[in-house]
């Protein structure tokens, strides 16, 4: 038997200010649509934004449905309308909020796993690791790409 220790790298930031010009920026973008989620059954409201090469911003926010599976989190309808709208472009980044009762979540928003899944078919499509920043009150990670967040992942190189 062998034993392999796997190492995910998370860095943390307290306030925003703290973070890069580039991530603050994008950060405010999740932020703001954040606020404009459609989640009137969970009301939790989540944002993100994605950064592409072109220099373009893209956001989206969850959209729930009475009809629950039907509806999407805001990673994934952010990532899908950039790769719909700009499939040739790299995805650089992305910055993604939540709130409940119109306040920022205190502990930093984490991605479920569909959208872990998503972000890795990015990183692999582009050949290029994103940047991805999780905004909370107490504490805002930024991780340097999908492997600290979905290690050991599904991806078309086994196929
Ligand atoms: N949600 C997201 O939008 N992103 C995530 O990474 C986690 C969960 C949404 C889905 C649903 O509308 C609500 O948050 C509660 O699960």
């Amino acid at each position: 038997m062998k034993t392999t220790e796997i190492t995910i790298v998370v860095h943390e930031f307290q306030n925003i200010g703290e973070l890069p010009e580039n991530d603050q920026l994008l950060l405010n973008e999740a932020r703001r649509i954040t606020a404009l989620a459609y989640a009137p059954y969970s009301g939790f409201y989540v944002g993100a934004a994605v950064l592409l090469d072109n220099g373009i911003i893209v956001t989206g926010n969850n959209q729930e449905n009475s009809a629950y599976p039907s509806g999407l989190c805001a990673e994934r309808v952010a990532l899908f309308y950039a790769n719909a709208n700009y499939p040739e472009s790299r995805v650089k980044a992305i910055a993604v909020s939540a709130a409940k009762n119109g306040i920022l979540v205190n502990d930093s928003v984490k991605p479920c796993g569909a959208c872990r899944q998503a972000l890795a078919e990015a990183e692999v499509r582009f050949d290029s690791p994103i940047n991805i920043v999780l905004d909370g009150l107490d504490s805002i990670m930024v991780l340097k790409g999908v492997e600290s967040l979905l290690p050991l992942s599904f991806s078309k190189k086994a196929l």
